[in-house]
């Protein structure tokens, strides 16, 4: 059996993993990245596309966003109806400035490996990690189709259940949420770009548009937790689309339905996101509901943190780990609770009777229009929103800290 060794072993080839591997290879470390699918798989899974201000001036600064800035599209408005009103959130000037930038995470993913191989570090695709032991020292040995990996640290960017958390003792676990529903995915054809993302407060239950390419848009429509697919044609998806979110008219209208699915609905945070020499970051350590796009982007912020950690760890100092996962469960609260008041204005109340329905409409009305008005609650939920301020990590750090870590030349 083949025996390599690495300093960090990085689970994942996702946009945590990726983001991670780039800065500690800058930093000079040995670094081994592993990816359960094939790079054409990989660069091929639509999934997110809305990114945080703060994010993309991170990935900027780093040199990791020039396609990003040079296709991607800046969005700072989003419109939320709610009984026959439509309301304009002009978050961008709200939060003093801040704006998402729209581009399809398997765009983003894509730039990055390129980069990642120009720059020359390798990534193993289709090689997926199956175990994660310790060896008699305590460090972690990985088991893959290549054979064993020893490494000094192992990091987990492989998503919710992924292997580097079954191997903490309480497989990382941590308090969740089952949502009392579910959204069913939908991306489509649309005849004109989503100008703004779009959300439907209605009484037969949410709907969502949100920008992705040109020509493709993301659908959500709230549907009866555990709801299959089944029921749902494409008449019939594309019907209760144009009713609750009001489409036609200047608003694209979807056209071929490119993926459908149901996404389960649920939140989850882990107790812990380091065990001795294992560490997650990502969907590894936290689920969050696609309600305000923070998934992608704390992955990414969670990665920043480390990459400024690890280094800081292997050069002896032992809080740094632990600094690591106390600032992002922080920071992975904060971003579940943001979501979870999104979803509450989204939402109706759980089997709210119908004569009851236009009550809680109404009440969820006068919050919109709330965070709508220049004020302290609207500048607030703008800046949450739009991910205002920096991101921690290499990069942003003062040079002196900057240069101490890129003089680093030696692998341990
Ligand atoms: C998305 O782009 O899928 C998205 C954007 C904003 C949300 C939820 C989802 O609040």
């Amino acid at each position: 059996m083949t025996i390599r060794s690495t300093t960090v072993a990085v689970v994942g080839a996702g946009p945590a993993g990726l983001v991670l591997a780039h800065l500690l290879r800058r930093a000079g470390l040995d670094v081994t990245v592993h990816e359960r699918l094939t790079r054409s798989a990989l660069e091929g899974a639509a999934r997110a596309g809305v990114l945080e201000h703060r994010v993309v001036e991170y990935l900027r600064r780093l040199g990791l966003a020039d396609r990003l800035t040079a296709e991607g599209e800046r969005h700072g408005r989003c419109e939320i109806s709610c009984l026959g009103e439509e309301v304009t959130v002009d978050y961008g000037a709200l939060s003093g400035g801040a704006r998402h930038w729209v581009y399809p995470q398997q765009l983003l993913v894509r730039d990055l490996v390129d980069r990642y191989l120009a720059d020359g570090g390798t990534i193993a695709f289709g090689s997926p990690v199956e175990a994660v032991v310790p060896d008699a020292a305590g460090r972690p040995v990985l088991r893959t189709p290549d054979g064993e990996l020893r490494a000094a640290y192992a990091v987990g960017c492989d998503g919710a259940h992924g292997v580097v958390a079954a191997a903490f003792p309480d497989g990382a676990e941590g308090p969740g949420r089952r949502y009392p529903y579910d959204w069913l995915t939908v991306l489509a054809r649309i005849d004109r770009p989503v100008a703004a993302v779009r959300y439907a407060v209605h009484a037969d239950g949410f709907a969502g548009m949100m920008p992705r390419t040109a020509d493709v848009g993301r659908f959500y429509l709230e549907v009866p937790a555990g709801e299959r697919l089944e029921g749902w044609d494409a008449d019939r998806i594309r019907a209760a689309l144009v009713h609750r979110l009001g489409l036609g008219g200047a608003a694209p209208v979807p056209g071929e339905l490119l993926e459908t699915g149901v996404l389960r609905m649920r939140g989850r945070v882990a107790r812990r996101m380091r065990h001795g020499r294992l560490l997650l970051a990502g969907d590894a350590a936290h689920t969050v509901t696609p309600s305000g796009a923070k998934g992608l982007n704390s992955a990414v912020a969670d990665a920043a943190d480390l990459a400024g950690a690890l280094p800081a760890a292997l050069d002896g100092d032992d809080g740094a780990l632990d600094g690591y996962q106390r600032r992002r469960l922080e920071a992975a609260w904060r971003t579940q609770e943001f979501s979870d008041r999104l979803l509450d204005l989204l939402h109706l109340p759980a089997g709210l009777p119908p004569e009851q329905r236009e009550f809680a409409l109404r009440l969820r009305l006068e919050r919109i229009r709330r965070i709508a008005a220049p004020g302290p609650e609207g500048a607030a939920f703008a800046r949450d929103y739009a991910g205002a301020g920096e991101l921690a990590g290499p990069g942003v750090w003062p040079p002196a800290q900057r240069s101490a870590v890129a003089s680093r030349t030696t692998a341990r």
